[in-house]
This record gives structure tokens, sequence and C-alpha cells, in this order.
């Protein structure tokens, strides 16, 4: 998968050093040629002569060590990458990083290269959170850096949290597809809702809600450069939708629960981002209403409720046949994971994503969001305050992994 591509393992000082062994054997075993920088405080963890066994290449760890006369080292590197990984990445590392410090071999190659970069993080819980790292994070995701998410655990400094490295499995994966060109969701047909629905009582009234529909097409437009086929079916929204997906509207609860019930056994995945209305005016009446006494009273009728409904169709439908995989979405303002969790085993959602629309940076009308994912499990993804379209980005990485679709993880054929 990775014949003749050149891939730069940056290394840096954390417990989870030692897990870039298996990452750089993995990577050799799918055919890279590895070039290894460690950072001094990588060396304390794991000696570069593992690194240089298993890649079969000097270990760069001092940027004023020029063995070859006929190259500058660091800029050599940084040329012949095609992908620069560092795993793990330390705070300190994503710190320089944001700010363009070179003051180490790998800090100076990651100035100097080109080349695409990854960083997979790895840190104690509370660092992981700071708002300094969180800010660092963001600029380097504003400026096209990709990230692999670290993972939830046990942490070696005895905390239980996020912050562990994540697996090289699901590094490799995820460098596989930036390079060989694999887009996760390709030949996958998907299907996303969007916007608030309008419930109408006449020809010129109704009502509505104050989503915008700009986490639902940031999730169309994400699904469809990761290689899916999108249906977009959106009620009433800000902005127009995003080019290359099918726009089917739908402005009321009952059209858009037909529109998405008649397309679901043919998707790998739908994803219901729309705020649906939860009543309608019991009467929609044909013409304008005039106005009458001082006051007047509207009789409201459930909705349907189509994430509901999708996850009865999956219960009656899944032993028979493969059915799509469902996301749902949850804004909440109070006790988000009591509600998220309820609400994923009530309407049987394979995933939750769930927001707190109270807190600032998150929620309708804003083009940032701040989620938690929550599977059958319990919580399994936390994505600080980030744009919209980098959240749909990983939602959809998450859900290419854990769909009865997804591509087999690499076997590991390496020493380690
Ligand atoms: N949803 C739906 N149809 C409805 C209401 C909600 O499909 N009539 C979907 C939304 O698209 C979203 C998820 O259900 O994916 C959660 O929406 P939310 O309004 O939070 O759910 P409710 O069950 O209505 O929550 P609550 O009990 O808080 O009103």
């Amino acid at each position: 998968m990775l014949e003749g591509k050149t891939i730069v393992l940056g290394i840096t000082g954390g417990i989870a050093a030692y897990k870039a062994a298996t990452l750089c054997s993995r990577l050799v075993s799918h055919g890279a040629q590895v070039r290894v920088i460690m950072t001094e405080g990588a060396t304390k963890f794991i000696s570069p002569l593992t690194l240089q066994t298993l890649s079969r290449h000097p270990v760069a760890t001092d940027t004023f060590d020029e063995h070859d006369a006929s190259v500058v080292q660091h800029i050599d590197l940084a040329d012949a990458a095609d992908l620069v990984v560092v795993a793990p990445a330390t705070a300190n590392i994503i710190a320089k990083m944001a700010h363009g410090l070179a003051d180490d071999m790998l800090s100076t190659t990651l100035l100097a290269t080109t080349a695409p970069v990854l960083i997979a993080p790895a840190m104690n819980v509370h660092m992981l959170q700071h708002p300094a790292v969180q800010g660092n994070l963001e600029v380097l995701g504003s400026r096209g850096i990709s990230f692999v998410e670290s993972g939830t655990g046990q942490l070696a400094c005895g905390y239980v949290g996020k912050g562990r490295l994540a697996e090289p499995d699901e590094i490799v994966e995820v460098i596989i597809g930036m390079l060989a060109g694999r887009k996760p969701l390709a030949g996958r047909k998907v299907l996303v809702t969007a916007g608030g629905t309008i419930e109408r009582l006449d020809p010129v009234r109704y009502i509505t809600n104050d989503s915008s529909g700009k986490m639902g097409f940031a999730l169309a437009e994400a699904a469809r450069d990761l290689g899916a086929d999108v249906t977009l079916v959106c009620a009433r929204t800000d902005g127009p939708p995003p080019a290359g997906v099918t726009v089917v509207k739908t402005p009321s609860a009952e059209e858009m629960l037909a529109a998405v019930m008649e397309r679901l056994p043919d998707m790998d995945a739908v994803f219901k981002a729309a705020a649906v209305a939860d009543y309608r005016p019991a009467e929609k009446r044909e013409n304008k209403m005039k106005k009458g006494p001082e006051t007047m009273t509207l009789e409201l009728v459930r909705n349907p409720d189509i994430l509901q409904e999708i996850g009865n169709w999956k219960q009656a439908n899944g032993g028979a046949r493969r059915t799509p995989f469902v996301v749902g979405f949850a804004a909440e303002t109070t006790d988000v994971e009591r509600h998220a969790l309820d609400k994923l085993a009530r309407k049987r959602c394979d995933l939750l994503v769930a927001n707190d629309v109270s807190q600032e940076g998150a929620g309708f009308g804003s083009d940032t969001n701040i989620v938690n994912v929550y599977g059958a499990e319990g919580l399994v993804l936390s994505l600080a305050r980030q744009p919209k379209r980098l959240i749909a980005e990983q939602l959809w990485q998450l859900i290419s992994r854990r769909a009865a679709w997804a591509p087999e993880r690499s076997e590991g054929a390496g020493p380690l």
C-alpha cells in the first residue's frame, strides 16, 4: 500500500513513544521507506537503535549532526517526505508547530517540509484540555494539518480520560488513506438531513426553529470529499447547499419522513442532523387565516419521530439485510450525557452526537461546534471547539471505522 512512499516519522518525548516502534514496523511492512527523527525527550523513552533497526535507516536526533556533507539533513528529510507523521505528539511539539519554532531536528524539518503533516497527540487528560493546547490544535487545524484523535482510557500518569496515543493500526489506516488516495467513503451511499423543519399554519405562516443547516451541510460536504455519493434531505436552511450532492427539499417533518424512508434501504449510512419540529399545527388552513378574537389557541399534534422510525425499521429488517449505519444528533442544554445515552438507546441509533448548545461556539447558526459522541459503550469521541467542517470530517472517519462495511484493519505483519 505504501510502496515507493517516504514517510518521516517524528517521535517526541512521551511515554507513548514506545508505540512508535510498532507504527514504524507497520509502515515498513506496508512498503514505506521510514525515516525517523526523534527529539531528545523521545530518546529517554525509547532507544534510537530500536527505530534504526526497524526502519533500516539511521535515526536523526541532532540538527547539527551532519554526517553526509553532500546534503543538509533537515532539508533533505523535509524534501524527501511524502508525508510527515508525528506520533506521539506532545503538548510541546504542538506548541512549537503552532508558533513556528525551529529549535531541534524535528521542529526544523516540520517547518521546512511542504509534505502533508499528520499528528497523533498523546498527553495527560488535563494537558490536552488546556486552552493553550486546544488553541494550538485549532491553529494547526486551520493550516490544514491532519490529526488522529487521541483515545480515551487508562493513562500512564494514572488518570483515566482522553489523551492516549491512537493505536498504531489506526494511524497507519489514516496514512494509507492520505497517501494511497483511498477515500474512506468511496463507493458508499450516505444520506444527511439538515435544517429546521417548517410546520405550516396557512400559506403565509409557519412554525420553525433556529437551525441554520450548517452542520448538516458540513457533513454532506465532508462525505462528498471523502468519496461518498451523498443525498442531502433538507428543510429550511440559511444558505445554499454544497455542490456535488443530490438535494431533496422537504420543508416539513412529514415530507422529510417520506423522503428518508423511501431512500433508507439503499443507504450505507444516515446522519440525522436536521432539527425536526416535535409538533405541527393540527390544522393547516388552505387560505390565509383572518384575525378574530383577542386571544387564540393553537392546537398542535405530535410529528413523527424520523430517527425513531429509522431505528424501528432497522430493528425489523436487521436480520434479513444489511441496514445503514445510523447517527442521530442531540442539541441539549442540560444533562447532556444522560439525555444523549437515553436518546441513543430509545431511538436505536449506532452513534449519537451530542452538543451542548448553551456553550459558546456550539450549536445553531455557529460556524464552529463542540461535540461528544456516544455509542452503546458510552463516550467514544470528544471534539473540542473547531469548525463544523473539521468536526464533520472526523465524524465520518469514525463512522467509516465502526460501520459493518468498514475495511478490515491493517494486519500487523511486522516484527512487533
Ligand atoms: N428527530 C427526528 N424526528 C423528530 C424529532 C427529532 O428525527 N420528530 C431526530 C433529530 O434529527 C435528531 C434526534 O432525533 O437526530 C434528536 O433530536 P431531539 O429533538 O434532540 O430529540 P427529541 O427526542 O425530540 O428530544 P427531546 O425529548 O429532548 O425533545
